[in-house]
């Protein structure tokens, strides 16, 4: 069987390392922020290219958190996309916001930038582009308007550490880039994480007390705040991934890649990554209209994958009080159908790769 994910590969590689790095936490006793949460912080922004840097607990919570910074709440808007984690919608609503949706642009999956100016009103207050699957959205479109109109752009990056627009790092182009550690993505806590990275020190600053119960110093409470503070050990350990994200990432481009190639020739649509974009390949989803065999056959070919994202946020039951109905985003919904996520991590061998797009070639026929 080829697993869709595989973490036990990854920590045999590294597991002395990790081993020592927690024992380390276990004898400070800094359990919760502390000097491992402090080096991780600098050393993460730096990577995105960021001058500050805040852990968190979740990615959701970094989300949260860089809107409420922006004093983003009830009777304001913020457009994001349909097609994509429920989270990234979940934060709007957790600031009283009212999220707002522009389709995709089919080929990248990503936000359709030509799309965004329609959907702004007098309450809009920002935009939240998705890097869905390890790939940016178009940014200097979307900067542009957001400049035009004075908008906050606060970049989902949860899915796309490492990846690249025209040479700048995902987070590190908008007002604030938002990450999610939890353990299947590029760079993977032991355990829950987020970090919101940003150049605006007001920003950094308010964050840095949000997340922990919006004290100054201890139990001076300036902002109604939040136990959304990242843990020593996941500081640890992610200070320890952080140093092979690179090598792992030109491992993921290598897979994506080479995926292109098994597969060029054959009826099977594979994703686009667009030649200013470094993609990270968090994901490396094919089409197919018949996916329900596609997937069983693989899975009878020993091939495990999975299936990100089956309803756009506008069609789930929980949003349905925000009055979407099916066909208002076309292309979110097509995609929502046809997509399929083939195994993907640097630890993917090129024979793996075979059997998986031999098995992918026999399914779609
Ligand atoms: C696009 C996107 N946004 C937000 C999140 C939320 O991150 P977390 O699960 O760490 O809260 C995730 C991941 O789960 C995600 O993929």
């Amino acid at each position: 069987m080829i697993p869709f994910v595989d973490l036990k590969t990854q920590y045999a590689g590294i597991k002395i390392e990790v081993n020592a790095a927690i024992q380390g936490v276990l004898d400070s006793c800094q359990f919760t922020l502390g000097s491992e949460v402090v080096e991780f912080e600098k050393e993460f922004a730096a990577y995105c290219g960021s001058p500050f840097g805040m852990g968190v607990n979740t990615g959701t919570s970094a989300l949260h958190l860089a809107l409420l910074a922006a004093d983003i709440g009830p009777g304001d808007e913020v457009i994001t996309v349909p097609f994509t984690f429920v989270a990234s919608v979940a934060a709007i609503y957790y600031t009283g916001a009212t999220p707002v949706f522009v389709d995709i642009d089919p080929r990248t999956f990503t936000m359709d930038p030509a799309r965004l100016e329609a959907a702004i009103t007098p309450r809009t207050r920002a935009i939240l582009p998705v890097h869905l699957y390890g790939q940016m959205a178009d940014m200097d479109p979307i900067i542009a308007v957001a400049r035009k109109h004075g908008l906050v752009i606060v970049e989902d990056a949860c899915q796309a550490h490492g990846a690249e627009y025209r040479g700048r790092r995902a987070g590190s182009m908008g007002d604030m880039g938002c990450f999610s550690f939890y353990p299947g993505k590029n760079l993977g806590a032991y355990g829950e994480g987020g970090m919101v990275v940003t150049g605006n020190a007001e920003y950094a600053r308010k964050i840095r007390m949000l997340r922990d119960w919006g004290a100054e110093q201890k139990y001076q409470h300036v902002l109604k705040g939040y136990n959304y503070r990242l843990e020593g050990i996941q500081g640890a350990v992610l200070r320890v991934k952080l140093r092979y994200l690179e090598a792992w990432t030109e491992a993921r481009r290598a897979a994506g890649r080479r995926y292109d190639r098994l597969f060029a020739g054959s009826p099977v649509p594979t994703p686009e990554a667009m030649a200013h974009n470094r993609h990270v390949y968090h994901i490396y989803a094919i089409r197919t209209s018949r996916r329900q065999d596609v997937q069983a056959s693989l899975l009878a070919d020993g091939v495990q994958t999975g299936i990100h994202y089956p309803i756009p946020v506008h069609l789930l039951p929980a949003y349905a009080d925000l009055g979407y109905k099916a066909g208002q985003f076309p292309h979110s919904e097509r995609a929502a159908n046809e997509v399929l996520s083939l195994p993907m991590y640097p630890e993917l061998t090129a024979a793996m790769q075979e059997k998986v797009a031999a098995a992918v070639r026999k399914a779609v026929g």
